[in-house]
């Protein structure tokens, strides 16, 4: 799994939890709210790879959302090898420190 605006890559397993997934990286912390698909703080989208949702709250995406590939982390489980794009700055804080065009 790769994140497209810093090309950081995360190694996961089949049906893992994507927020998880970026946890555990060791190269950062993920910020996380709810993690439950309620405070929308997770909010990515997935560029490429197959993966599947949990039911997440449509005051943070909306059908329409979920088919650009806007999701949450926290509700989405892996299926193959995926490339996301931050939309969040508070979720990748990690994302963002490695990343110079992106710091403060
Ligand atoms: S952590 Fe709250 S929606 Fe993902």
């Amino acid at each position: 799994m790769q994140i497209k605006d810093t090309g950081e890559v995360f190694h996961g397993r089949d049906g893992e939890n994507l927020l998880k997934v970026l946890g555990q990286s060791g190269k950062g912390t993920v910020t996380s709210g709810c993690r439950s698909g309620g405070c929308g703080i997770c909010k990515l989208r997935i560029i490429s790879g197959r993966y599947r949702c949990g039911n997440m709250s449509v005051a943070h995406v909306t059908d329409e959302d979920r088919h650009t590939g806007l999701v949450l982390a926290c509700r989405v489980f892996i299926e193959s090898d995926l490339v996301v794009e931050t939309v969040s700055t508070a979720c990748f804080r990690m994302a963002c420190r490695s990343s110079p065009d992106r710091q403060p």
